[in-house]
């Protein structure tokens, strides 16, 4: 695309005029925004840029090391990979309330941050995914009732203790831009179409208090729906789709034997803005082979239900 080939021509000349000789540091999470800002400014000042991912213990099946590939192994940058999913999960050990889950997991990722950038002592730019939308949200519409239900964290909001510069590339792009311009840095599309997924990752998704047991089978279930998702070629067609783990156990036959196992739902919806949303219409064919590759795979989850609920009155993730 020769739009988005200029767009990146033009921006990797300022960046460069802009950064000089400096270090940029930058929080990878592996989405849309974060990645496509890392590749422009790694094409710009290569080696001058470090990535950091931080791994909550709440990220789909296999991210961590899908992040690691593309961005170490393939793009050749320096990224530094933080497990810290002890220490989420310990601050999150009994915490029920979505509001305050959400709340420590964002302070946690400041914090684990913000011990990496102190390492990083030549740094003096922080790198973020500001896309336009997000500027907007911020210069005035944060007045729409909606937008207070929940409070969004993401990986933006750093704070300015580390006194650092700002470097925002994409300041005035739309999400559709964003894309193009991450398929013209060659990042897999896979990763540029990628549906959405929460700041606060499955730990909203897991209904009330997380344990690392329930983390791991929802990521289980949540990559066989989406492989079945793909492979029907329902992936696109929808805007999101997810797994949510309800800590409810009910009763269940196999082979000779009763099983007393985990709930999960199945979520998938149709939105062109995130702020309503209708349940996607899947083909009952599809929802079946799900249902009994996720009981037959997933050990310990026994049941699986399907959210037919539009937004309003339920929002798109359960918390
Ligand atoms: P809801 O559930 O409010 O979700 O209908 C609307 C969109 O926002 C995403 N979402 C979040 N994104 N941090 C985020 O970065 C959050 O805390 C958060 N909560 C919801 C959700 O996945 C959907 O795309």
């Amino acid at each position: 695309d020769w739009v988005m080939g200029n767009f990146a021509q033009e921006a990797v000349e300022k960046i460069r005029h802009q950064v000089g000789k400096d270090e940029v540091i930058l929080g990878l999470s592996g989405g849309v925004d974060s990645s496509v800002t890392a590749a422009l400014i790694h094409r710009a000042i290569g080696d001058q840029l470090s990535c950091v991912f931080v791994d909550n213990g709440l990220l789909r099946l296999h991210e961590r090391e899908q992040v690691a590939q593309t961005f170490r192994d393939n793009m050749g940058m320096k990224l530094i990979v933080v497990d810290a999913s002890d220490r989420f999960m310990d601050a999150l050990s009994g915490v029920t309330d979505p509001e305050a889950k959400r709340k420590i997991i964002g302070r946690l990722f400041v914090e684990v941050f913000q011990e990496e950038a102190e390492k990083l002592q030549n740094a003096k730019w922080l790198a973020q995914g500001t896309i336009y939308p997000d500027v907007i949200e911020s210069n005035g519409a944060k007045t729409k009732k909606a937008q207070t239900i929940k409070s969004h964290h993401n990986v933006g909001g750093l704070p300015d203790t580390l006194h650092l510069k700002l470097l925002e590339p994409l300041r005035e792009l739309f999400k559709d831009e964003v894309r193009e311009l991450g398929i013209a840095l060659g990042l897999p599309a896979e990763m540029v179409y990628r549906h959405p997924f929460p700041g606060p990752g499955l730990g909203v998704r897991i209904l009330g208090a997380i344990k690392r047991e329930y983390a791991d089978l929802l990521r289980e279930a949540d990559a066989i729906f989406i492989e079945e998702l793909r492979n029907a070629g329902w992936y696109d067609k929808v805007s999101q789709a997810f797994v949510v783990f309800l800590p409810v156990k009910s009763v269940g036959v196999m082979g000779d034997g009763r099983t007393y196992d985990w709930v999960v739902s199945l979520r998938a919806v149709q939105t062109s803005d995130f702020m309503t949303a209708k349940w996607a219409h899947l083909p009952y064919d599809l929802l079946g082979k799900v249902s009994n590759r996720i009981i037959n795979e997933v050990k310990g989850i026994n049941r699986v239900v399907y959210d037919v609920s539009g937004k309003p009155p339920a929002t798109i993730e359960w918390e």
